[in-house]
């Protein structure tokens, strides 16, 4: 049966909006050079295409300065650049137990090489305490990293807060806001980010193989290491080392076309109004939040507070192993959604969903109510026919 109904946007927003399909298109027939400043025209055109999506970019999250705005190939790629590129051996990360893998892991890897992690916990409203992370700072904490949103629970994070105490001892902060940019308007500063991890391909709308790394001005770039080296989009001079922004993040031939559809998300999202957008995304989630709530034998793991959330459900279902059900909402229903740990193991072991997972519901900008109503009828006769008793 053909996707009818798609409730999987946590993962990858589905579908696009037809400007990004169209200038995919339209980029690869008519710019599409590898980007040299001193170039040929498809060259400079494809960096003038780029740079305008930077600009862009920089405006859309509170006017950095858009040599700031470093392209990468996805959220775990531009996480992957602020963690390793900052962290030391004797340096101290303060983070949540509530961390998608692109956080865990590279945190994991850096233990073996004298970076040592506190993770702090949340309560049971899925929320951290602003307090627990101050108490868990030390003078050697270089960073503090944390989810603007989980990914599992939607609960969003008083990042605000936290950033203002890391600030107060210097210490750096480092915002996945993978689950939130496109979906909830925010600027660099409201969330006291210094640095701001995002995926192009979830709610940004744009397509696979683009994220982005944004530097506030505290970040001093000569203490970002590069994760790749090789030829740069301008001539840096051949010395060891330079700190050319954004050239040094970028070497090698970039995915300009993917950018390219992502500045044309960007702009339709502007357009479209994101907060707009986002109360259109709450509604939904209350809706599907009150259906799921009649459903005898489903359990909600995500808190039902809405204001504090973007349109991420994560449930059980009775008698029920989330893939299983998963592929019969598919199979027989034509409804996608999400299923399993959604790279965030330790999360669901904090919610009791460990090692099966959960069921996770995300509506989109698309979504109709019609399709929530469907998705809560097919949960409901599903739930009555349970197939395992462990
Ligand atoms: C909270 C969070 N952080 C990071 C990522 C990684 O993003 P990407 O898929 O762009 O690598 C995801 C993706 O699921 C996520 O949900």
């Amino acid at each position: 049966m053909a996707v009818v109904t798609y409730l999987d946007n946590a993962t990858t927003s589905w579908p696009k909006p037809d400007v990004v399909l169209q200038t995919l298109g339209t980029f690869l027939e008519q710019v599409s050079g590898v980007p040299l400043r001193t170039g040929n025209r498809l060259a400079t055109e494809t960096w003038e295409a780029m740079e305008r999506v930077r600009e862009r970019l920089a405006t859309f999250f509170g006017n950095p300065d858009p040599r700031r705005v470093l392209f990468t190939a996805s959220g775990t790629d531009a996480l992957n650049l602020a963690i390793k590129g900052l962290l030391g051996p004797g340096d101290h990360v303060v983070t949540t137990a509530i961390e998608h893998d692109a956080v865990r892991r590279p945190l994991r890897t850096l233990e073996l090489f004298g970076v040592t992690t506190t993770p702090v916990g949340v309560g049971t409203d899925g929320l951290v305490d602003p307090g627990d992370v101050q108490r868990a700072l030390r003078p050697n904490t270089r960073l503090v990293i944390l989810g603007h949103a989980s990914n599992v629970t939607g609960v969003l994070q008083p990042v605000g807060e936290i950033a203002s105490r890391a600030h107060v001892q210097g210490t750096l902060v480092l915002v996945d806001a993978a689950q939130t940019a496109g979906a909830v308007s925010f600027t660099l500063d409201d969330l006291g980010a210094d640095l701001l991890a995002l995926s192009g391909h979830k709610w940004l709308l744009g397509p696979p193989g683009t994220g982005v790394l944004v530097l506030g001005p505290r970040v001093d770039p000569s203490e970002l290491a590069p994760l790749r080296e090789g030829a740069t989009a301008c001539d840096i001079p051949d010395v060891t080392p330079f700190w050319s922004l954004p050239e040094r993040y970028e070497a090698g031939t970039p995915n300009a076309v993917g950018i390219s559809a992502l500045g044309a998300a960007l702009e339709w999202l502007i357009q479209e109004q994101v907060a707009a957008l986002s109360v259109r995304l709450r509604r939904l989630t209350e809706r599907l939040v009150a259906g799921l709530e009649t459903i005898p034998g489903v359990q909600i793991l995500s808190p039902v507070d809405l204001p504090q959330r973007v349109a991420v459900v994560s449930c059980l279902v009775s008698g029920w192993r989330p893939v299983d059900l998963a592929n019969v909402l598919e199979k027989a229903y034509g409804i996608v959604v999400g299923a399993g740990l959604h790279g965030a193991s330790e999360a669901c072991r904090t919610l009791g969903a460990y090692p099966h997972g959960t069921i996770r519901l995300s509506p989109g900008w698309c979504t109709s109510e019609e399709e929530i109503d469907r998705v809560i009828l097919a949960l409901a006769e599903l739930a009555r026919k349970p197939t395992r008793t462990d």
